[in-house]
């Protein structure tokens, strides 16, 4: 079995809440300042499709990376309303956030057969997808926790090949932690990441199991950062609301890069 270090992985989800060329300057300018100098942290930011090209400018020379926060499993075609990876990777976008609970449960009803598809196609055009998996409350409060996430992870990610799967993250984004201050405790969150890496090992193989990011997310902040980021199995955060304030998101990025040197 290799064992390595797996590279902290921080996104920032602007989700609907800016969007302007104005609104992601005054965001971008200050956080790019303050995080210039970090290399060994992968940073992505998601703005809405309309700030995209507006943030693939402002990022050039920089390590931040630009990720979309969907797109559509198909490169062309009668569509309406969708956008395809490859108008997304001719913009300079690298990243893709996928099957985000938001998209399963509230705007699109999205099923984990369709985010399957879109992984393989943002996989296909050159983006790396960030795979979101997690359960509602009462899931959680039924004990269903495990099956939801097994369910999950079975229909969206485990029918990728073994060299597929090292080049997607997860994101492990229980819904009852998300925009609601409610953080999973430390405790819970490696639960469910160690959970995940077991079906990644006993599909996969422990090595390839290894080498898979699994990202955190739900109401990380700047203060509980360094103790989900410090779990065995937590490698990094996709950040919601922390991630609109440029100095929090910039400490959350200082913090992972602090615990993975
Ligand atoms: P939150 O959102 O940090 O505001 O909880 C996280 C996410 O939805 O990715």
């Amino acid at each position: 079995m290799v064992l390595l270090m797996r590279k902290f992985v921080i996104g920032g989800n602007w989700k609907m809440n800016r969007g302007t060329a104005q609104e992601t300057k005054e965001m971008l300018v200050p956080f790019l300042k303050a995080v210039h100098t970090l290399k060994n942290v992968d940073i992505i930011v998601a703005p809405p499709f309309t700030a995209l090209q507006t943030a693939c400018d402002l990022i050039k020379g920089s390590m931040v990376k630009i990720g979309a926060q969907n797109m559509y499993p198909e490169v062309k075609g009668a569509f309406t309303g969708e956008i395809s990876p490859v108008f997304l990777t001719a913009l300079g976008v690298n990243w893709v956030i996928l099957g985000h609970s938001e998209r399963r449960h509230i705007v699109a009803s999205e099923t984990d057969i369709l985010i399957f598809k879109k992984v393989k196609a943002a996989l296909a055009a050159g983006l790396t997808p960030i795979v979101c998996v997690g359960e509602k409350l009462e899931e959680r409060e039924k004990g269903n926790t495990e099956e939801v996430n097994r369910t999950q992870f079975e229909g969206s990610i485990s029918g990728l090949s073994a060299t597929e799967v090292t080049k997607i993250v997860i994101a492990y984004e229980p819904v009852w932690a998300i925009g609601t201050g409610k953080t999973a405790t430390p405790v819970q969150a490696q639960e469910v990441h160690g959970f995940l890496r077991n079906l990644l090992t006993k599909k996969y193989g422990a090595d390839i199991a290894q080498q898979v990011r699994i990202q955190y997310g739900g109401s990380v902040n700047d203060k509980n950062a360094k103790e989900l980021f410090s779990q065995p199995d937590v490698d990094g955060g996709l950040v919601g609301g922390a991630s609109l304030d440029p100095e929090a998101f910039a400490k959350i990025c200082l913090i992972a890069a602090e615990i993975r040197k």
